[in-house]
This record gives structure tokens, C-alpha cells and sequence, in this order.
């Protein structure tokens, strides 16, 4: 198992200390929330934060966009060089072309889904995908409550992935902790990503370790 914690619950006061932390604690990505106040009705960060965030991380950047105009954050995020990019399906008519956009800057392309989303809305996606985001909280906001019924559409998305012989990985994102992680790898879930469980313990690197 993967672990991304989600910067959105660090202490943005001592950000380049948070990063170092998570990395030095042995994460895998660093999860980056990127929220443009009106697909979700929350604000974070543009560029000038995630140089900052790329210049403290020792670990390679998992940018993830709740926004209405995907292209041009992904024009404006792809100098950073992040592993993946994930954007929502919810909020975008031309998913195969802004996918193949993402590729083109050699970056990894992921497709999110909302908790309400269906698996059918990337069947003939698959294929081009290198990661499918499964929230399994409303997007907006870390702290809330873990949805189980991702768990039954991770074992699902797996199946599809299996058939159809790929190498996609599966991410979860939202309500993550000590308490779902054993379901979620019974599942199937390769990433987890972890915002209030790991920067809301006094050791990051014990928090990490217990997920994994
Ligand atoms: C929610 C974000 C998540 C969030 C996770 O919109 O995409 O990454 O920060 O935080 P927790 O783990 O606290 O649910
Ligand atoms: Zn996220």
C-alpha cells in the first residue's frame, strides 16, 4: 500500500517542515488539493505555494484538481513535474483529449470520481489512464467521514482492471485512517491518500507506518 498524505491539513505556517516531516516519514507522494471556490466551495493554493511545496518534497508530487477550467490548471501545474494528475470527470467534457494533454507533458493522467459517479464513465477510458481517483468523501474539505461504499466500487474498478489485463492503479481519497485501511487493501486499493489521520497525529512517521 501507497501512502499520500494530503497536505490540506498541514500547518501552512510551517509548510516546508510539514513536507520534510511527511517525506522523511516515508510517504510515497505528497498529495496536493488544488480548489478553485467553485467546483468545490473551498479555496487552496496556485502556483507560487506548489514551487514551495516541489522545493521542500523529496517525494514526487500527486496534484489533485477540484476545479471548473482543468486545462488551464494543468497548463499551469505541469512545470512542476508532479507524478500524477488526477481531474474530475464531473467537470470535464473532453476527458480523453485533456488525458492525452497530461501525457503529453509526461506526466501520469488520473481520471477522480465523486462518491455518486459511475464506473461506466471510464470504461472506455481505462486503457488511457495510469490512476483512477475514488473519493470516498464529498470533495472540499479534509476531516469528513469515510463513505464505505467506495470499498464495493474499488473491488469493482478492480475487476474491470483485471479483465481488461492493466496497469492502472486505484486511489482513495477522503475520511482514510487505522480504521478502513485493512478493507480498502482487501479491495484493492494501491494509494491512499491520508490529509487528518497523518498531520492530525503527534508522529507522522508512526501514522504513515500504521497505515502501511
Ligand atoms: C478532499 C481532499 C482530500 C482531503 C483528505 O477534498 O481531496 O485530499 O484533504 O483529507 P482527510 O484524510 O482528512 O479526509
Ligand atoms: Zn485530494
Amino acid at each position: 500500500m501507497e501512502i499520500a498524505p494530503s497536505i490540506l491539513s498541514a500547518d501552512f505556517g510551517i509548510l516546508d517542515r510539514e513536507i520534510k516531516a511527511i517525506c522523511d516519514g516515508g510517504c510515497d507522494f505528497v498529495h496536493v488539493d488544488v480548489m478553485d471556490g467553485h467546483f468545490v466551495p473551498n479555496l487552496t493554493i496556485g502556483p507560487v505555494v506548489v514551487k514551495a511545496v516541489k522545493k521542500a518534497a523529496t517525494k514526487p508530487l500527486d496534484i489533485h484538481l477540484m476545479v471548473e477550467n482543468n486545462t488551464f490548471f494543468v497548463e499551469l501545474f505541469a512545470p512542476f513535474k508532479p507524478e500524477f494528475i488526477s481531474f474530475h470527470i464531473e467537470e470535464e467534457k473532453h476527458v480523453h483529449r485533456l488525458v492525452q494533454k497530461i501525457k503529453s507533458y509526461g506526466i501520469k493522467p488520473a481520471v477522480v470520481l465523486n462518491p455518486h459517479s459511475s464506473l461506466s464513465e471510464i470504461e472506455y477510458l481505462l486503457e488511457d489512464l495510469d490512476m483512477v481517483l475514488l473519493m470516498s468523501v464529498n470533495p472540499g474539505f479534509g476531516g469528513q467521514k469515510f463513505i464505505p461504499s467506495v470499498l464495493e466500487k474499488a473491488k469493482k474498478l478492480k475487476k474491470m482492471i483485471d479483465e481488461k489485463n492493466l496497469n492502472v492503479k486505484i486511489e482513495v481519497d477522503g475520511g482514510v485512517s487505522d480504521k478502513n485501511i485493512k478493507d480498502l487493501k482487501d479491495a484493492g486499493v494501491d494509494i491512499v491518500v491520508a490529509g487528518s489521520y497523518v498531520f492530525g497525529s503527534s508522529s507522522y512517521k508512526d501514522a504513515i507506518s500504521s497505515l502501511r
